[in-house]
């Protein structure tokens, strides 16, 4: 079967005919060709593919796009705005939270989740939001700096 997808994607509106079996990861991937968003292990283990909807990080490997009609989408594509890097972005840049960056953009979009409910986490906050996400290069501490160091970068009126 299949049905007509509206939801609001990085800030614009968007309509597409979808199977009712097509994962929000596929659809992000394959239909609209937005790349950011990766497969890791396919399984809801390692939160790759996690992008937020209405805000909330989920994982998209896991999620029906069917599921997103009429909500609000965010990808990695959406974070950066007239080619300046948000502040997840640039903590994550500035304090080396990368190495491979496989895993990155699903680290920075539960980060970007994070500051918008709260804009100053503790650092058990940051690990506790980020605890479904693996990286198998960093061990996490230039991770926790980078999302420290966004917060700091909202409080002077960046975007997270
Ligand atoms: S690819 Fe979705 S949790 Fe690993
Ligand atoms: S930076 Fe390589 S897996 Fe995280």
């Amino acid at each position: 079967m299949a049905r007509i997808l509206q939801l609001t994607l990085n800030g614009r509106a968007r309509r597409d005919a979808i199977p009712d079996n097509l994962l929000l990861l596929d659809y992000l991937r394959e239909t609209v060709g937005l790349t950011g968003t990766k497969t890791g292990c396919d399984g809801g283990e390692c939160g790759a593919c996690t992008v937020l909807i209405d805000d909330q990080p989920r994982f998209s490997c896991l999620t029906l796009a069917a599921v997103v009609d009429g909500l609000k989408v965010d990808t990695i594509e959406s974070l950066a705005s007239e080619g300046r890097l948000s502040a997840v972005q640039r903590g994550f840049h500035e304090k080396l939270g990368a190495q491979c960056g496989y895993c990155t953009p699903g680290f920075i979009m539960a980060s970007a989740g994070l500051l918008r409910r709260n804009k100053h986490p503790t650092e058990d906050e940051i690990r506790e939001a980020l605890g479904s996400n693996i990286c198998r290069c960093t061990g996490y501490v230039k991770i926790i700096e980078a999302v420290q160091h966004a917060a700091a970068l909202c409080d002077t009126g960046a975007s997270p």
